[in-house]
């Protein structure tokens, strides 16, 4: 006897094939001489049906107790399905319950739940079928990721979380304290002081893992991190949190069109992948989602991006038949309504910006021949905006000084970053893709909260 996923069983079992399911209950039907049980067990969307014959020894006690969310093992054989909706069922020659689910209490009854809903009972949403199919493509998402750069020679490197460095030069970290919870007395936790740091130095949470990406490509030439990053913006949107994954490649002996090129084919690698791999998740979200789910992979998947430069995209914005919210000129950091426009309306596909102005960027981006812009990118996505922003780095150590300084930033904070420019500088280049707003972009799910398991937010991090 095998014991097999659900996904497997319905996709390859026969008639007489005998199986073993372990899962939980979505529903359950009861009729004079049997009972339908439909079982989920998180391999895809969807639930197999179980036939609990009257005749089963345990019969009577066991429906008391299989209600919907209850966790149950049955062995059985497999049978044509006489009912629609599927090809065969299961007939159980007994069945186990593990653990009851109160259907007085139990939050998830059959019914649509909103998502703001099931954001307060984050421990038990990933069971419904939305949730379960973004956490699978999420899963299907970050395979690709590592294919794509394995296949491509590039080596994984593993980023401090801890740092003393603020990448972006935004200003939004969180700080990292210390101290001992088991001296603190309960009823003396607000006399605590929180002000201790890490063993006497300053540290931060990382925004972002590039600085050391950067070392690290200045020996193995090309490498990426894949791995949580904290930003303190106290931004209450649908595309931003507090904590999220960022995936960022760096590459040695490249420059801002070698960045784009491997930007672009990044994504088309993904999509084409959770497609492939995912595609009656991928369908659900297109039926029940958004409409353009499927148009959109295909269209990533077939043409090529846009590339425009940012002073160009600041004359197309200034043409726009209508007024944005906060008004267009040259010098200004683009906002999402700018950007949705530029992706969604104008060309209907993600575009990739570059050449920003030198202000509004981070100190280590590579001076243009101009002086005034910067060897910058953004990818836009329509309906989300930037899912990527990277840039060529400034590799000459002069240059990079003089930014520094003027920027404020004390050479002895980032010494090490310096050296790197003194000893073996090569131009580089490189890029962070947001993990979440990539789920969000693949699965057309509105909400960035909705697609990672435990969201922290100013206003959400129950547990
Ligand atoms: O544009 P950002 O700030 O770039 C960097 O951090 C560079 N150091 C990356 C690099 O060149 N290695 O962030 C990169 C991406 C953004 O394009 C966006 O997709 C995502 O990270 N991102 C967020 N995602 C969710 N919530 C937030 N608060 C985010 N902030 C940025
Ligand atoms: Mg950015």
């Amino acid at each position: 006897m095998t014991k097999q996923r659900i996904r497997d069983i319905l996709r390859h079992g026969q008639p007489d094939d005998t199986i073993t399911v372990q899962g939980w209950v979505r529903t359950k039907r009861e009729l004079k001489e049997f009972t339908f049980i439909e079982v989920n067990d998180g391999s895809s969307m969807a639930n197999i049906q179980v036939v609990l014959d009257a005749t089963l020894p345990n019969y009577e006690e066991v429906l008391k107790r299989l209600n919907t969310g209850a966790s149950v093992e049955v062995l059985g054989t497999l049978v044509p399905s006489p009912g629609k909706g599927q090809r065969i069922e299961v007939k159980a020659s007994s069945i186990q319950v593990y653990g009851e689910s109160d259907p007085e209490t139990y939050p998830l009854q059959k019914k649509r739940h909103s998502f703001e809903f099931l954001r307060t009972i984050g421990h038990l949403r990933s069971r419904t079928n939305t949730l379960g199919a973004v956490m699978r493509v999420r899963n299907a998402c970050a395979t690709a990721i590592h294919r794509f750069f394995q296949e491509r020679d590039f080596i994984w490197v593993h980023t401090p979380i801890i740092t003393a460095s603020d990448c972006e030069g935004a200003g939004e970290l969180f700080t990292v304290t210390s101290f001992d919870l088991s001296k603190i007395p309960q009823t003396q936790e607000k006399t605590v002081d929180y002000s201790q740091d890490f063993f006497g130095k300053r540290a931060y949470l990382t925004v972002s893992g590039q600085l050391e990406a950067e070392v690290m490509a200045m020996a193995f030439q090309n490498v990426y991190t894949f791995g949580p990053t904290f930003r303190a913006e106290n931004s209450n949107t649908s595309r931003h949190l507090a904590e999220f994954w960022m995936v960022e490649p760096e590459m040695a002996f490249c420059d801002l069109e070698g960045d784009q090129e491997l930007a672009e084919a990044f994504l088309k690698y993904i999509f084409k992948f959770v497609l492939e791999t995912c595609s009656e998740d991928m369908e659900f979200f297109n039926e029940r989602i958004d409409k353009s789910v499927l148009e959109t992979a295909n269209n990533i998947i077939n043409n090529e991006f846009e590339r425009i430069t940012y002073t160009e995209a600041v004359k197309l914005l200034e043409k726009a038949d209508r007024q944005f919210e906060y008004p267009v000129e040259w010098g200004i950091d683009l906002q999402s309504e700018h950007e949705r426009y530029l992706a969604e309306e104008l060309f209907k596909k993600p575009l990739i910006v570059t050449n920003y102005p030198a202000g509004i960027k981070a100190f280590y981006m590579r001076l243009n021949e101009d002086d005034k812009t910067v060897a910058a990118m953004d990818v836009l996505a329509p309906k989300i905006g930037e899912i990527i922003g990277g840039s060529q780095r400034e590799e000459r150590l002069e240059v990079l000084q003089q930014r520094i300084q003027k920027l404020g930033i004390l050479e002895e904070d980032i010494w090490w970053y310096l050296d790197l420019r003194r000893y073996g500088t090569v131009p580089h280049a490189g890029f962070g893709l947001g993990f979440e707003r990539l789920v969000q972009f693949m699965t057309g799910m509105g909400n960035i909260r909705d697609v990672i398991p435990f969201p922290r937010t100013p206003l959400s991090a129950d547990f």
